[in-house]
């Protein structure tokens, strides 16, 4: 088995003549946080698109574990555990909180020869309630289960994504943008929720502005500029980075 879960493979994306993304390359190691930055604009939710299967790439490849997936459309990623949250969320806003949770797990009714064994899936069911709950505890959702998810705060809803995302049990995670927009006061809570996710040996892979943070739980970074990786290294290396400074000049990271 490969210790990369990602490998994109000189990936190119023009909208009209912008080049959105610029041959990029770039792995991402199992059981790693790796981080991708880089100024608005510069290509960085585009990628996810093209490796959550959103939209497709003009060139290059893009393998999961090993796998060539070039093109799959965004379910048979989800099936293969790509499990992809958007800078502006989208959950099932006339769901519970508890709902939106369970929706991310894939039923043994998937399974046509698992659904007939009544109580195998009935035992499942069960588990899956059971750690729902043990989830929305974590991230303190438990209080606002019954919710719909239009009625919690949009910090509960950045919250609420994060708990997807442990419930989904991905093989990747893609999070573009899990803090942004929430108060100050929830940034601590929702970076403690990703070093929880973290603990649980997950993959993920995040996109944020929010670098002091996300220097934190980052093991490894990635820096686009203009649509071009520019950079990429140990958040220590990256600090000190001249060419990310410049790109990110007049930013939060100078
Ligand atoms: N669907 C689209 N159609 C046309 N242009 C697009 C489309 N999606 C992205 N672009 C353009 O591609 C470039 C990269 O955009 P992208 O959203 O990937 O940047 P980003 O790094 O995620 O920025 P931000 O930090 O602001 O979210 C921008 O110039 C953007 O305007
Ligand atoms: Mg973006």
């Amino acid at each position: 088995m490969s210790e990369w879960v990602l490998e994109t493979q000189s990936i190119s994306k023009s909208y009209g003549g912008v080049k959105a993304v610029d041959q990029v390359t770039l792995r991402v190691k199992k059981g790693s946080v790796t981080a991708l930055i880089g100024p608005n604009g510069s290509g960085k939710s585009t990628l996810f698109n093209i490796i959550s299967g959103v939209d497709k790439p003009d060139s290059g490849r893009i393998l999961i574990s090993e796998k060539d997936v070039t093109g799959y459309p965004p379910h048979k990623l989800f099936q293969m555990g790509v499990y992809r949250t958007f800078q502006n969320p989208r959950l099932f806003f006339g769901m519970s909180v508890l709902e939106n949770t369970l929706l991310t797990v894939k039923s043994p009714g998937d399974n046509p020869l698992a659904a007939l064994l009544a109580s195998k899936w009935l035992k499942h069911e069960l588990n899956i309630a059971e750690q729902a709950k043990e989830i929305l505890e974590m991230f303190s959702l438990s209080e606002v289960y019954k919710n719909g998810a239009s009625e919690i705060s949009g910090g509960q809803i950045k919250l609420l994504q994060l708990a997807m995302v442990l419930m989904a049990n991905p093989r990747l995670a893609l999070l573009d943008e899990p803090i942004a927009g929430v108060s100050p006061h929830l940034v601590p809570i929702i970076f403690n929720a990703l070093l929880r996710i973290r603990e649980q040996g997950k993959t993920l892979f995040i996109i944020e502005h929010r670098l002091h943070e996300l220097f934190e739980v980052a093991d490894w970074v990635y820096v686009m500029g203009r649509g071009k990786l520019i950079a990429s290294g140990k958040p220590s290396d990256i600090v000190s980075n001249d060419m990310v400074k410049e790109e990110y000049l007049g930013s939060s990271m100078v």
